[in-house]
């Protein structure tokens, strides 16, 4: 992230907040999310994982939602997310699940979002299955991490979190977390966080990437390396390579819909891979998020809208 692209993100995160230019993408936007997101429904995005589990690549399934307005609307994502567990057992492909707090109900009820997601996590021990809580925007950091220790105090280790390597303070979170045993995925951050809590350059942002990711490999803990960053995957290909690390300690993670073929490759190479599968009509801030990503993507938009 250069000044250049700190500043797209945050004008596009500010446009996408208005009303109406919302309006006007749902309107024009879902055939255009169609790229980023799997389909409408559970039964769709199953298909779409069976084909990716065909070319090696396994898949972590997203049930669309986030920020809810009610704790029924939390309670109907946790059926939903029983569902999807269900059916993924009862399918045999080859996926977990990942889930918002926020979609559980973080911001309305913290002991009902808690409640939720250990349901879920329960679920999911029975079928041998593991579940991965997305880390969304820095009010929820702490309260997310606190969670997901407790599950493991419980005795519920078949969950895990994310780290965003541009905030200032995940080295602490990541070495905490590595004490508790919690697997951890991590990312550059998606969300529009301020200097005084946020790397903003994307050379500090990469830095804290590689430092964290040396951490747990180091230390021998499986690692989920979510990266479409060219730099970022040779550097850990190299370091692994040189550290005689096995590729079954770590996976890549990218998200559906981007650099596909760089998937399908390092399937092929031997490199244990895992795509971010979402699903479901409430795509918008998903959406919004992978524009803010690129402006490339912006101009697609445009594009299709003056056609
Ligand atoms: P970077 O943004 O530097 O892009 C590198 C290259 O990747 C680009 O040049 C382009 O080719 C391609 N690319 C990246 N984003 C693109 C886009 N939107 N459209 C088109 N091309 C694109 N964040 C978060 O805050 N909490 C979370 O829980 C998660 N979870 C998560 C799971 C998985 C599996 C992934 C891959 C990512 C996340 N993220 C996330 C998002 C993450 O924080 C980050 O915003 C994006 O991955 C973009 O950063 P990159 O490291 O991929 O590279």
């Amino acid at each position: 992230m250069n000044i250049g692209s700190t500043l797209y993100r945050k004008t596009m995160t500010a446009v996408t907040g208005n009303r109406a230019v919302k309006r006007l993408t749902l309107r024009f936007g879902r055939r255009l999310a169609g790229r980023f997101v799997a389909s409408d429904h559970l039964q769709g995005a199953l298909r779409e994982v069976a084909a990716l589990n065909r070319q090696g690549i396994m898949a972590t399934l997203d049930a669309l939602g986030e920020g809810i307005g009610s704790t029924d609307e939390a309670l109907a994502y946790r059926d939903e997310y029983l569902k999807l567990l269900d059916a993924i057992a009862d399918s045999g492909v080859r996926a977990n699940v990942s889930l918002k707090p926020t979609q559980m109900g973080l911001a309305l009820d913290a002991d009902a979002c808690f409640r939720n997601i250990r349901d879920i996590v329960a679920r999911a021990r029975e079928y041998g299955n593991f579940v991965r809580i997305d880390m969304e925007n820095s009010p929820y950091t702490q309260a997310t991490i606190d969670m997901t220790v407790r599950l493991h105090r419980e005795g519920l280790t078949n969950v895990g979190t994310v780290l965003q390597a541009y905030l200032k303070r995940t080295e602490g979170d990541a070495r905490d977390l590595m004490g508790a045993g919690v697997s951890l995925r991590l990312v550059k951050g998606a969300y529009r966080e301020p200097a005084a809590i946020a790397f903003q350059h994307k050379s500090e942002i990469v830095a804290s990437f590689k430092r964290i990711v040396q951490l747990h490999l180091d230390r021998g803990i499986y690692t989920a390396v979510a990266s479409h960053d060219d730099a970022i995957i040779s550097w850990v290909k190299d370091y692994t390579l040189h550290h005689g690390i096995p590729k079954e300690r770590f996976e890549f993670q990218m998200l559906y819909g981007l650099r596909m073929s760089e998937q399908a490759r390092l399937a092929r190479e031997g490199y244990r891979v895992r795509c971010y599968v979402p699903y479901g009509t409430m795509w918008y801030p998903y959406y919004t998020r992978r524009l803010a990503e690129k402006p490339g993507n912006l101009w697609l938009v445009v594009r299709h809208m003056l056609r």
